[in-house]
């Protein structure tokens, strides 16, 4: 069927609707796969780009905020009321942080039923790790290595999210991160760019289905493009310079993942990156992204990135930001107001095309119909699924089953854990210990201030009557009000608990300490030059351990922390991150063993700040061993590698590797390598272990790592039971960038490793692959 719109008439929402329905009811639902669905979905965004005035295109590349909820800096006299009377003049494409299903229909109003077009709106936020229900913090959740449970994850906070309202999520972020004393390393998959490659692949997947109109899905953004995560000092925003190898090896692969996985929408960045700021960048947004990789969806730029291209230093005024931005790519303003006051004045003088102008419509249009938005713009606004869906108990259990697998056992000196539930008395102290907002970490969604379960009540509801459970506070982790959006003041020196807290540890069998960041500590805007436990907890643990060694530490932090001076002092080391809503009964769980924590760092914890950026795939140098002169590359008052390195995580039971066997000695570029060995549990409990498979390139064109994840497999086995494992290698695994500047693997020498962890490699042995 040909469909004519007579351009003559005067246009108004009706007539929008009206064409939507007639396409509509001839089969043409958007979210239908093949070439037929994709060119009816083209024809469809076509037929309304034809009804449109540049005024009105130029409307769908803005984006406001409103103030609901604040995420950056806003403009002195910015108000909702004249966002309103813009989105009903058509100059607003989408909206962020417009929260509750009553909230978005209000607005949607405006825009479907009051501007001319009556083109809806898409709503985003920021659900990181979840909506309303929170999940654990992304780097924790990584640290489960379980692409199921991540999956999972993002699907319940997308349900929650499109129950209430939203659209799309800013999410994930798939920034690589060396860098403990970055803030945002908490919202990151850690180090890593194969698990990080995983991790986008399952959360891309868990927020938006397979079908983006279903009623429980929403579109991510990959985020922040590119190399955010590689800021100087680790202080947000700041500079950033990489080398292409660096680029393409290990920062692009995540976001390339995503692309391939459909990922609907990308966000660029804050960072410049070699001197061009990445909003900036014609060569990541159109060359790579829009060009190499064919990605059909728009890039909304990071709050106000636009607008900063000035104090950047490359744009004199808005309007040359604009330009700039558009030029490079840039389809969506977020909060920049650049694009509004100035693109159609751009086009008019020939300073930017209109073609440019069309491509970014078209894919801003293609996104809110495969959203279903054109068939219904209020599909997600439905405050009766939003009552019900928001906080269910099926999510609370959803977020309570993935917080235990995201628990990272560090140390467990003579068997101090599991603890017994049945008897004897356990003090738990600190700071930490009962809070009931800190666990639900920093980028919270939508989430009730104090609405986590603390770790106090966890192991109270998890203990039998012969148990006492004694608490004390100890020590206050800051002083006067705490905030999103400021920076939290440390408590230096009231030590008036400490009496208390180490009266009720001289009686007890078990000391559980919680100690760690306060939740605001991590995040945008979050940067630290220590990264040691803050205030006067080292001081409050010294002082508990003085008087009871048998100490378990549970840490809630959002980067990984220098442990040096207090991981000597404790028989029991729990990483538990901020683990979300069900925070203390899932940290029960795995201290009363209900629960065999399986979990494995995806970032190194180093021995000291002075390390850091600290990664395990690091390169050789010319100079990587020495002895006894000092002319090799090393610290004089440190060892060089980590505390606990990437990947390592202990369990309530042991493995052993052994009978490692390769296929064949050589590999062919198009045959792939059959890598087996057989896993044993040698302990007394079932425990699942994330066994890992590493390989080296010993001589490339450029340089290469010492060692890289290349492949794992999450594995449970019963006390003594073994099993063989087969993973497979291909050539691709081994693909670098070239010093051709090609992605490609070189023939030649390598070595695979597998063991538990990226140090303790329990066999290895060598291959050649082969053209
Ligand atoms: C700035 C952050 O960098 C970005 O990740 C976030 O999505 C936006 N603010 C919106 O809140």
């Amino acid at each position: 069927m040909k469909l004519t719109i007579n351009l003559s008439l005067p246009v108004h929402s009706n007539m929008l609707r009206m064409v939507f329905s007639v396409l509509f009811f001839c089969g043409f639902a958007a979210s239908q796969q093949g070439a037929f669905a994709q060119s009816s979905l083209e024809r469809r965004v076509d037929s309304v780009l034809a009804l449109m005035t540049l005024e009105e295109k130029v409307g769908q590349m803005n984006q406001y905020t409103s103030s609901w909820d604040i995420t950056g800096p806003m403009p002195k006299g910015s108000r909702d009321s004249l966002k309103y009377t813009q989105i009903r003049s058509g100059q607003v494409g989408s909206m962020l942080n417009v929260l509750s299903a009553k909230a978005t229909r209000e607005a949607q109003r405006m825009a479907v039923e009051e501007s001319r077009l009556g083109i809806p709106l898409i709503f985003g936020y920021d659900v990181i790790h979840g909506f309303r229900t929170m999940f654990p913090i992304p780097l924790g959740e990584a640290a489960s290595w379980d692409m199921e449970a991540i999956e999972k994850s993002s699907r319940v906070a997308a349900s929650e999210a499109a129950a209430a309202g939203q659209h799309w999520t800013f999410a994930p972020m798939l920034d690589i991160t060396r860098d403990a004393r970055w803030g945002r390393m908490m919202e990151s998959a850690g180090e890593d760019p194969y698990l990080g490659s995983l991790i986008a692949t399952a959360r891309v997947r868990g927020f938006q289905g397979d079908d983006l109109s279903a009623p429980n899905t929403i579109a991510a953004c990959a985020k922040h493009f590119a190399a955010y995560g590689l800021a100087e000092g680790g202080r947000d925003y700041n500079t950033v310079s990489v080398g292409d190898a660096l680029l393409h090896d290990a920062i692009l692969p995540p976001f390339k993942a995503a692309a391939d996985a459909g990922v609907a929408t990308f966000m660029n960045a804050f960072n410049e990156i070699n001197g061009i700021p990445a909003t900036a960048s014609n060569y990541l947004q159109r060359k790579l992204l829009k060009g190499d990789w064919d990605f059909p969806g728009f890039i909304v730029s990071d709050w106000g990135s636009v607008a900063e291209l000035i104090p950047h230093g490359v744009a004199a005024n808005e309007k040359e930001a604009a330009r700039i931005a558009a030029i490079a790519g840039c389809d969506m303003d977020m909060e920049g107001y650049c694009y509004v006051p100035y693109l159609v004045q751009l086009v008019k003088e020939g300073a930017v095309e209109e073609s440019m102008i069309n491509d970014a419509v078209r894919r801003i249009l293609r996104v809110k119909f495969m959203l279903g938005l054109f068939d219904d713009p209020y599909r997600y606004c439905d405050p009766v699924r939003e009552q019900n869906e928001l906080f269910s108990q099926a999510n609370q259990d959803a977020s309570r089953e993935v917080a235990r697998k995201s628990v990272v056992l560090l140390k467990n000196q003579g068997n101090i854990l599991p603890l017994k539930k049945d008897q004897g008395t356990i003090a738990v102290i600190g700071p930490l210990a009962a809070d009931k907002d800190i666990p639900i970490g920093s980028w919270r969604g939508n989430a009730v201030e104090n609405s986590a379960v603390s770790l106090l009540e966890g192991i109270k509801a998890a203990v039998g009557k012969n148990v006492t459970v004694r608490h004390a506070q100890g020590v206050k982790l800051s002083t006067g009000p705490r905030s999103f959006l400021t920076e939290v003041h440390v408590n230096e020196t009231d030590t008036t608990g400490f009496g208390e807290a180490v009266r009720i540890a001289k009686g007890a069998d078990v000391v559980v300490m919680a100690l760690g960041e306060d939740c605001w500590q991590s995040g945008e805007g979050r940067s630290r030059t220590e990264i040691d436990l803050p205030g006067l907890q080292t001081e409050l643990l010294a002082a508990v351990r003085a008087v009871n060694p048998r100490v378990v530490l549970v840490l809630m932090n959002g980067r990984p922390l220098d442990l040096s001076a207090v991981e000597p002092q404790v028989q029991g080391l729990v990483e538990a991150w901020f683990l979300g809503s069900q925070s203390g009964n899932a940290l029960a769980d795995v201290l009363f063993g209900d629960y065999n924590p399986s979990g494995k760092l995806p970032v190194s914890f180093p021995r000291s700040v002075g390390q850091v950026p600290l990664y395990y795939n690091h390169k050789s140098t010319g100079r990587p061993t020495g002895g006894e002169i000092v002319f090799w590359s090393h610290y004089s008052d440190e060892k060089n590698d980590a505390l606990f390195p990437f990947g390592y995580g202990l369990s309530y039971t042991t493995f052993s590797y052994s009978a490692l066997k390769l296929s064949s000695e050589t590999m062919r570029m198009n045959e792939p390598l059959k890598v087996s060995f057989t896993l044993t549990n040698t302990g007394k409990v079932t425990g699942t272990e994330t066994a890992q498979l590493y390989t080296r390139d010993l001589v490339g064109s450029r340089t290469r790592p010492v060692i890289e994840l290349k492949k794992f497999q999450k594995v449970t086995l019963k006390p003594g039971e073994s099993r063989v494992i087969t993973l497979e290698l291909t050539s691709g695994d081994l693909a670098f960038f070239t010093r051709e500047g090609l992605w490609q693997a070189e023939a030649g020498d390598f070595e695979v490793m597998i063991g538990p962890d990226s140090r303790n490699i329990a066999a290895k042995q060598g291959f050649k692959l082969v053209r």
